[in-house]
């Protein structure tokens, strides 16, 4: 038995799509019914462009099939719609549901392992509220005052971060910090549920942003550098939160994340793995998890060398 999963596919984006097939194709000839798919994030662009024709390019997996959003899936223009809240909370797992995808953020799974016992599958978008920044290792005044500023408003030096744009509240600006804490809220407590389920024995958590510094760190374009840019890379990576559930569940065997295009793995003191899958934009590869045996990567699909 075994869980596949994938990040940051970004099938709304052209130049991914051949590549997404590619991949898939690799899923459906090699996983077996008692398998369970989990894409993890950033799986369509804004407005759900590529979204509902990416699940349908896993469709014939023959087991489980289950998925976070990621930023890009939370992503709507402002003024269609009815918001973010909503779009989280009413149409992506509507969307799910019609293709035969569990959204994680709503309810974790319960999966019978070959055996004995069952593997609990915990998920969330996750997002971020900057605490995997370290602002305090900022030199100046100036520095970290400009970075709290970033943080504010989305705007830091060469780039705009578009998560300021197009997540929305009809009723007022929309603080992304307070929506992570939301989701990570929940993931908490599905993670306790599980963990105090009897018949549960081992629990994957699988989010779209990172819970441990560890798979965000080291950037190959230098995204987390110098150390400006890298307390602002890291404030949006992902959320301490997430590492902190994970911790404080000793059945938690697996944390695997997306979000910041950019391949890593770890192995805690305690033997959890921690990964980031580490799609971008031109490659993709899959990441399979025996709960028996340990963590297999695919090669990358696509353009292996492309950093972005
Ligand atoms: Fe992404
Ligand atoms: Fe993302």
């Amino acid at each position: 038995m075994r869980v596949w999963i994938t990040a940051d596919v970004h099938h709304g984006n052209p130049g991914s799509k051949g590549v997404t097939r590619e991949l898939a194709g690799h899923f459906l000839s090699n996983a077996e019914r008692d398998d369970v798919l989990v894409l993890a994030g950033d799986i369509g662009e804004i407005d759900g462009i590529g979204l509902r024709e990416c699940l349908g390019e896993f469709a014939r997996f023959p087991g489980v099939k289950a998925l976070v959003p990621g930023n890009h899936d939370l992503w709507t223009h402002p003024g269609s719609g009815q918001g973010t809240w909503h779009h989280y909370r009413a149409v992506l797992p509507r969307i799910a549901a019609e293709h035969g995808f569990q959204m994680l953020d709503v309810a974790p799974l319960r999966v019978a392992l070959p055996h004995g016992g069952a593997l609990g599958i915990a998920g969330s978008y996750g997002g971020y509220d900057f605490t995997m920044a370290d602002v305090g290792a900022l030199a100046s005044d100036a520095d970290r005052s400009e970075v709290l500023q970033a943080f504010r408003v989305g705007r830091f030096r060469t780039f705009v971060w578009s998560d300021y744009t197009f997540f929305w509240d009809r009723d007022g600006a929309f603080d992304l910090a307070d929506f992570s804490r939301s989701c990570t809220a929940k993931l908490e407590q599905d993670v306790r549920g599980l963990q105090d389920d009897p018949a549960i024995t081992a629990i994957a958590i699988i989010t779209h942003t990172g819970g441990h510094i560890d798979v965000v760190r080291d950037h190959p374009l230098g995204l987390d550098k110098p150390l400006v840019a890298n307390v602002w890379f890291h404030g949006v990576a992902g959320t301490v939160r997430i590492g902190e559930i994970a911790m404080e569940s000793d059945k938690v065997r697996l944390v695997a994340c997306g979000h910041t295009h950019h391949d890593r793995e770890v192995l805690d003191e305690a033997g959890r793995c921690w990964i980031n899958v580490g799609c971008n934009y031109s490659r993709k590869r899959w990441v399979a998890w025996d709960p028996a045996g340990g963590v297999q990567v695919s090669r990358w699909f696509g353009d292996a060398a492309a950093m972005w």
